[in-house]
């Protein structure tokens, strides 16, 4: 009761206070990415009228996010990022459907309605740091959205023509054109706001400086980064006053390591080792481990400080991670990897669910249909979150300091960042005769546990683990026990330990079937990895 009651006393503490949240704040956290339109319905609505192939709104808003956090919570994550917020065109539907998705802006000063009123958005802020969670919302600077190449601009922020570079396609092998000229195609056109122009900037810069007060906003995520002139951000994400991670779609490191730093934003998305890890784990695929190895080693020379980058395994551009590789294992350790190694994890809603649509519109599924069950994959990524939560808290420097490879071959690669060394492999899950050694900093004889499956391990001779994989190709995370003492995992009491909260139970009649593992495992499709176009929305 007395416990209950501090607590509320806190929460009210937290609510009023405006969290203005920094990178260094960020870095801890893991964010869970959510289409609004997507993720839950109301009570009530129908749940099979959802088809991704019809590029509609499906009826998710701000307020059944807010409904239904207690299924991101309970999965341990402690931010979510979601869909644009501000008002979306409206005109008739186009070739590519409708602003389901948020990111066709018309003015970026009004909300979009489709998504609730100014008090929905707030109540969902609010409700986020009741929990302790942080709330990072995408905006869209670089362009507005169009149907020709000569719009009428009275719906726009900016109605006078000089506020736009004029049209072009993106020559893509000249920076000038990718910064100046539109995004899209003659059919929907993005067309391109000349952030060079000071009225320009200084309107976007009070209105983001609103927008991030009035909603108490705790980071932004920047859609198409890479399109706009890079001496716009600094004074952007100045006014914002808080973490800023930017889409900058480039799996080139040299290329996207100039968008992070003071004369650029916060951090990126990980596109470079978003690439590496299909490379490296995808099945099939190439199983290449050192095009992931190689990365880790270029990240940690290029980028200012890559433990902040935003690793993925899918978002709304690319294809689902199951669409590209059918073996679960491949995305139990490519998932490790993302919480275990350098940087933020960002899981895109679905993934959990093992939804395996490819390119837009179809890796806009609707959740609803998976039941929010307690998948394997949920409670992979529950125990994950719940473990680097207490590795951020409960350790020192623990986000901060750079992961090291300790060895690597064909099947897979061994690192240790700070006190845990994590073993991928990209066997698959069939069983097979080889094994992996690993040379740790720890003692012989120290008694470790690896945390996934919660067995225990004695360190070897001359600090060696060996994992074995005589029951298939699983991720492996060691660390000694007498450092997980208060962690909350495999049995270790914890004064932090999370008690999960229900799973919402939001049930479509027969459809949870349609997604099952079972699916994605028998479709042994052999798929091209193909190139995506960088698309606006
Ligand atoms: C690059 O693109 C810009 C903007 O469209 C254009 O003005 C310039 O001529 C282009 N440069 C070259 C070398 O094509
Ligand atoms: C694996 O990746 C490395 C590093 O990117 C590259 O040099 C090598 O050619 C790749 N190997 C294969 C077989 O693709
Ligand atoms: C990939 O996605 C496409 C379109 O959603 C689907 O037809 C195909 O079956 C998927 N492949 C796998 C392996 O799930
Ligand atoms: C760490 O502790 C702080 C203060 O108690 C809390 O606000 C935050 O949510 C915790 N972070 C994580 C990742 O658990
Ligand atoms: C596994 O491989 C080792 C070394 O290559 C070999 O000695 C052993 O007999 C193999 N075990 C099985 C069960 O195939
Ligand atoms: C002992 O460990 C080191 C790495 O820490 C390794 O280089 C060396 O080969 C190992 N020695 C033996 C005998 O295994
Ligand atoms: C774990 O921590 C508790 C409280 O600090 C302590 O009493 C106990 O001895 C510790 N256990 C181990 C194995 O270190
Ligand atoms: C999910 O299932 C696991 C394993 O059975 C269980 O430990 C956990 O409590 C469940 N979580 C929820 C939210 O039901």
């Amino acid at each position: 009761m007395m416990h209950a009651f501090r607590q509320l006393l806190s929460f009210a503490a937290l609510v009023t206070s405006v969290s203005a949240a920094t990178a260094d704040q960020w870095r801890g956290r893991s964010i869970y990415q959510i289409i609004t339109d997507r993720y839950a319905l109301p009570d009530g609505a129908d749940l099979n009228a959802c088809n991704p192939k019809d590029q509609t709104w499906c009826g998710g808003t701000w307020t059944t996010i807010r409904e239904n956090l207690d299924y991101i919570q309970g999965a341990g994550f402690t931010a979510i990022w979601i869909s644009p917020v501000s008002q979306n065109y409206e005109g008739p539907r186009t070739a590519y459907g409708d602003a389901y998705h948020g990111y066709w802006i018309a003015d970026v000063t009004k909300l979009n309605d489709r998504f609730g009123t100014a008090d929905d958005l707030k109540a969902l802020s609010d409700e986020l740091h009741r929990r302790g969670m942080y709330l990072m919302v995408d905006v869209v600077v670089n362009n507005v959205m169009a149907t020709s190449t000569t719009p009428d601009l009275s719906t726009f922020l900016f109605q006078d023509e000089s506020k736009f570079h004029p049209f072009c396609p993106i020559d893509w092998n000249n920076d000038t054109s990718v910064i100046d000229c539109w995004l899209g195609d003659t059919t929907v056109t993005l067309p391109d706001v000349n952030t060079q122009d000071p009225d320009v900037v200084s309107a976007y810069q009070s209105w983001i400086t609103d927008l991030v007060k009035e909603y108490n906003i705790d980071g932004l995520r920047i859609d198409a980064a890479k399109h706009v002139n890079l001496d716009f951000w600094p004074k952007f994400c100045g006014s914002a006053g808080v973490f800023c991670i930017g889409e900058v779609f480039d799996d080139d490191i040299g290329q996207a390591s100039q968008y992070q730093g003071p004369d650029a934003l916060d951090s990126i998305l990980n596109y470079p080792i978003y690439d590496a890890l299909v490379s490296a784990f995808a099945m099939p695929g190439t199983q290449n481990i050192s095009a992931l190895t190689d990365k880790v080693a270029q990240s940690q020379k290029m980028f200012k400080d890559p433990t902040l980058l935003g690793n993925f395994l899918e978002d709304q551009d690319v294809p689902r991670w199951a669409n590209l590789s059918v073996d679960p294992q491949s995305l139990y350790n490519a998932m490790v990897y993302n919480w275990m190694s350098d940087g933020i994890p960002i899981l895109y809603y679905g993934q959990e669910q093992g939804f395996h649509g490819n390119s837009d519109p179809y890796n806009r599924e609707p959740l609803w249909p998976s039941g929010y069950a307690n998948t394997t994959a949920y409670q992979l990524t529950s125990k994950l979150n719940r473990f680097r939560n207490f590795l951020v808290n409960g350790t020192s420097n623990w986000a901060s300091t750079q992961m090291e490879i300790l060895t690597q071959s064909d099947y897979g690669l061994g690192f240790r960042k700070g006190d845990v060394v994590t073993i991928l492999t990209n066997i698959g899950s069939p069983p097979k005769n080889v094994t992996i050694n690993v040379y740790t900093p720890w003692a012989a004889s120290t008694s470790t546990t690896e945390i996934i499956s919660c067995e225990k391990y004695a360190v070897g001779s001359n600090g060696t683990i060996f994992m074995d994989y005589n029951k298939g190709g699983r991720p492996a995370v060691f660390m000694p026990d007498l450092l997980l003492n208060s962690s909350g995992v495999c049995g270790f009491e914890g004064p932090n330990q999370y008690v999960e909260p229900p799973v919402v139970a939001q049930v479509a009649s027969g459809a949870a079937s349609v997604l099952g593992r079972g699916a994605v495992m028998g479709a042994l499709l052999g798929l091209a990895i193909g190139v995506w176009g960088v698309v606006g929305w």
